[in-house]
């Protein structure tokens, strides 16, 4: 039983209908351990919190404390697993509203004409460096967000300051970023090999930027280290990461085609985000997979809240409720009461937010839909560390329980043929 996470999978699941799993689970286990499945050059992920590279954090930990120091604003140009990964723990850790330290900005998700202007007239005024992230080193969205604000920053400060705020993250010894970097002699980190996109979170993918706003990354990685340990256990009624991979594989053999995941924090929504490439891009192939779907509550209840109680019976949730928040709010009585508050004088905002949890899982449930619901304590760097390795060994699982290789992502490569064909690129 884990100390820092706690699967509750009693209302969504029996455990005697989970028991056909045990000898499947057993095997797999071993073929991740032993690397000997589907994908298994992609495997890198799994041991990585005990075989990465010390001497390169120690370095990410230095530069990210010399962009602390000196700049105002870090620009992450990435897409897909090169962005989704720190931006989710950012978000989640620091919050919407924090001012403090270093801004974040992420850049080169998109080919929005519109966001594309208005963040590169914002840092026209600002002090600013750049994490360009890419592991193939020639991903559209990414190698274009680049090169405009390269070019902004050259402008701005000159080729010789620029190249000091310059931090690239990608393949140790190929692609077109790794050249372009080694020739103007920017700081480099590596995006290993054995590792891809979706599963970076715990390289340089994640960690430079999560420095930069001020992480702790060593506690970060520590957490991870944990979760490898505890999840790696082949016994499944002991291994509640393997339970919950049993059991999405169970609904999705029982008409579910939905997993939607749930949060009542609205910092928490982009671990939703990541959870959504985590599982779309690893399982959705061969015409097979849950469709990975999510919510924030309870604002969403006031919009999906009608389908999810009444509506079609496709789908069921994944609930990831965090016990204490990092800050809170108490409401205030009012002599008049004419808003009729007064009964919640003196409570928390948290126990509000609890009690909705509460009413809302006991109405879903009612109402048909399978909730699983995953409780920690308190979300820091190294529960949080903890979390996100969990859902990663849960997803290898349940894609290979789907006999789907997890590490590769073929429909993603097509519409990029049409788009490169209609921008007239040479060989498409
Ligand atoms: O998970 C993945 O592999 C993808 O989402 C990639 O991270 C994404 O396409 C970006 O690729 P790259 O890092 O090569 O720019």
């Amino acid at each position: 039983m884990s100390k820092v996470l706690k699967v509750s999978l009693d209302k969504a699941v029996d455990s005697a209908s989970l028991s056909e799993y045990k000898e499947k689970v057993k095997e797999i286990n071993e073929g991740i351990n032993s690397k000997s499945l589907k994908g298994n050059d992609f495997l890198g992920w799994a041991d990585y919190p005990t075989t990465y590279d010390t001497e390169e954090l120690k370095q990410i930990i230095k530069d990210a404390a010399y962009v602390r120091e000196n700049y105002e604003v870090l620009v992450v140009c990435g897409i897909g697993g090169s962005y989704l990964g720190p931006r989710a723990v950012i978000e989640a850790l620091n919050g919407l509203k924090n001012d403090s330290g270093v801004e974040i900005i992420f850049f080169g998700n998109t080919f929005s004409p519109n966001y594309t202007a208005q963040i590169l007239k914002y840092l026209e005024n600002k002090k600013f460096a750049i994490n360009v992230i890419s592991k193939s080193g020639t991903t559209t969205e990414t190698s274009i967000s680049f090169r405009l604000v390269k070019d902004l920053l050259e402008k701005k400060v000159g080729k010789e300051e620029a190249r000091k705020a310059i931090f690239a993250t990608t393949d140790k010894e190929k692609g077109a970023l790794k050249s372009l970097s080694n020739k103007e002699g920017y700081q480099t980190y590596v995006l290993p090999g054995d590792v891809g996109g979706r599963y970076s979170v715990f390289t340089a993918v994640g960690l430079f930027p999560m420095a930069v706003a001020g992480i702790d990354v060593e506690a970060f990685m520590e957490g991870a280290l944990l979760a490898s340990k505890d999840t790696n256990n082949d016994d499944l009624a002991s291994n509640p990461c393997y339970q919950y991979a049993a059991t999405r594989d169970y609904m999705y053999r029982h008409n579910k085609s939905v997993e939607m995941f749930v949060t009542y924090e609205s910092q928490y929504t982009q671990i939703c985000e990541w959870l959504k490439q985590l599982f779309g891009e690893s399982e959705g192939k061969e015409k097979k997979a849950l469709f990975p779907a999510s919510a924030t509550f309870t604002t969403d209840l006031h919009s999906l809240g009608q389908f999810i109680q009444d509506g079609t019976p496709l789908l069921f949730e994944t609930i990831i409720y965090v016990i204490e928040p990092k800050e809170d709010v108490i409401i205030p009585g009012d002599k008049e009461d004419l808003d009729g508050l007064n009964y919640l004088e003196g409570k928390n905002i948290s126990y509000v937010n609890r009690k909705a949890f509460e009413g809302t899982l006991e109405a879903h449930t009612s109402g048909g839909v399978p909730c699983i619901v995953i409780e920690l304590e308190k979300l820091d760097s190294y529960s949080m560390g903890y979390l996100l390795y969990f859902f990663m060994r849960a997803c290898a699982m349940s894609a290979y329980l789907l006999e789907i290789n997890p590490f590769d992502q073929p429909g993603v490569e097509i519409y990029k043929k049409n788009m490169f064909h209609l921008l007239g690129k040479k060989g498409y």
